[in-house]
């Protein structure tokens, strides 16, 4: 079997998987593709052709709801992913400064992916937790009070992360 066989081969066998947890429930659309994008850090196309026909529904419709939600992506993220929240309490307290920070230690712009497809950033409107403002994530964990010093630490956190990750899968 060519490489890319296998790779279609395994990505049916995934997404077969995820929509058969859910019986194929057109009312779990939204869970089986958050478990696709949690399983390939974004929402391949050939992901979401079988979604359709594997649960009957029309393609239209998937694409419908991948591009209402901004958490869904059609691009593939890195392996760790950062929100910068721009609100405006955010924003009063200097969130602007860390997104320059971001840029330029990334060298990349919101809404992208490092060369080596190990970070992603973006920016939302507002992540419900004004009072601890500038705040970040990364992945699931909440950064209030952030600054650029604090920026550097995470960042080399992540990095050191993914080495482990990476050890320890060796
Ligand atoms: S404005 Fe940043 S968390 Fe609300």
């Amino acid at each position: 079997m060519s490489v890319v066989m296998q790779a279609d081969y395994d990505l049916e066998t995934a997404i077969n998987r995820i929509v058969e947890q859910y019986q194929g429930k057109p009312t779990a659309l939204i869970m089986i593709l958050q478990d696709i994008q949690t399983h390939y850090r974004y929402l391949p196309r050939a992901a979401l052709d079988l979604v359709a026909e594997r649960m009957n529904l029309p393609l239209a419709q998937v694409f419908g709801v991948v591009t209402f939600y901004r958490a869904f992506s059609l691009e593939p993220k890195g392996r760790h992913h950062l929100c910068v929240c721009t609100g405006t309490a955010c924003h009063v307290r200097q969130s602007s400064v860390i997104l320059d920070c971001l840029e330029r230690k990334l060298d990349i712009h919101a809404g992208e992916t490092t060369a080596d497809g190990e970070i992603s950033f973006e920016t939302v409107n507002c992540l419900g937790a004004c009072a601890l403002g500038p705040l970040v994530t990364a992945d699931e964990d909440f950064h209030g009070n952030m600054t650029v010093a604090r920026i550097d630490k995470l960042l080399k956190k992540l990095r050191e992360d993914t080495a482990a990750d990476r050890e320890a899968q060796a």
